[in-house]
């Protein structure tokens, strides 16, 4: 099988970094979704399985939460962290989301974290027919501009200067030395469309759903080392990740060399870099 995204090779990395950036994001989903004790939630394209831990938790031992994923590295890190955890490594399986292989009306909730889809409306639609009639649904896409949800299991928010934000530093160091690389699509990832908003709610309207509702929530990360920053952002940008073996050694190294510079400066002047993860979600009810 697979995996158009490559993520199978950064797996553990990107767990690790995707943990500490995004559990707010994760505690949206939970929230929105309402997850409660001894229910039975699918994480679609779970990658490490963030989402799937926070909701083992949630649901105890009288509940299941399972996770699938594309990507076999992904679902490889996944069954371990849930083996540190004392977790069940059973409910991590690699499948497509294009084809789940459960029966129709099987979960109580079902969510995706920025999963990456080769076809949204078809994987949408599979999400949706293994959701029990009356079960919520949630997912969510890189993004924001609709009302921020009001998450009752917020964090602290860091204290970062303005300044001290790098979020647009690495795209444009990107755009000057990889102009090619901004030009094209990559993978997987959702296309960046005019109106996201406007997509989002009609995807989830063609796919059924009810109670349909549109959120936000942006969460701005601290990091205290440009290399962590450059690494993050290496990963998490994935026309990056997935064309960096096409890409000339001597151009990255001159590009993150611009990159380190540019966020050393921010670090001495603010003594913090902050690296912002947004989410526009879209929740809904099977009727
Ligand atoms: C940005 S990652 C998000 C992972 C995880 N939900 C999280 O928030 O950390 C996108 C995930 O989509 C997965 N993916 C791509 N195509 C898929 C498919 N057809 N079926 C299931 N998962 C897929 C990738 O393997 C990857 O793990």
């Amino acid at each position: 099988m697979l995996d158009p995204d490559r993520y199978d090779d950064v797996a553990e990395t990107f767990d690790r970094y995707s943990e500490r950036t995004g559990f707010p994001i994760t505690e949206c989903l939970m929230e929105m979704t309402q997850v409660n004790c001894g229910q039975h939630v699918l994480d679609v394209a779970c990658g490490s399985g963030i989402v799937t831990r926070r909701a083992v938790a949630i649901v105890g031992e009288t509940g299941v939460a399972v996770g699938i994923d594309l990507s076999p590295g992904q679902i490889r890190v996944a069954k371990q962290k849930a083996q540190e955890t004392g977790a069940s490594s059973e409910d991590f399986i690699v499948m497509d989301a294009m084809n789940l292989t459960f029966p129709a009306n099987r979960f109580d909730v079902v969510v995706a974290q920025f999963p990456h889809f080769p076809s949204r409306q078809r994987c949408i639609g599979e999400m949706v027919r293994v959701l029990k009639p009356g079960g919520r649904f949630a997912i969510c896409n890189g993004g924001g501009g609709a009302s921020t949800w009001p998450l009752k299991n917020a964090p602290t928010p860091a204290n970062i200067p303005k300044g001290g934000v790098v979020d647009s530093l690495f795209r444009s160091c990107l755009e000057a030395h990889f102009p090619q690389l901004i030009a094209r699509p990559a993978g997987n990832a959702p296309a960046k469309t005019t109106h996201p908003q406007v997509s989002l709610r009609n995807e989830l309207e063609q796919a059924g759903l009810d109670e349909i509702a549109l959120w936000s929530y942006a969460y701005t990360s601290p990091f205290y080392a440009a290399e962590e920053a450059f690494e993050w952002e290496s990963l998490r940008m994935s026309l990056y990740r997935m064309r960096h073996a096409e890409l000339d050694p001597e151009k990255i190294a001159a590009f993150k060399a611009d990159y380190l510079d540019g966020a050393q400066e921010k670090l001495n002047l603010h003594g913090v870099l902050g690296l912002t993860t947004g989410a526009l979600f879209g929740t809904g009810a099977k009727p």
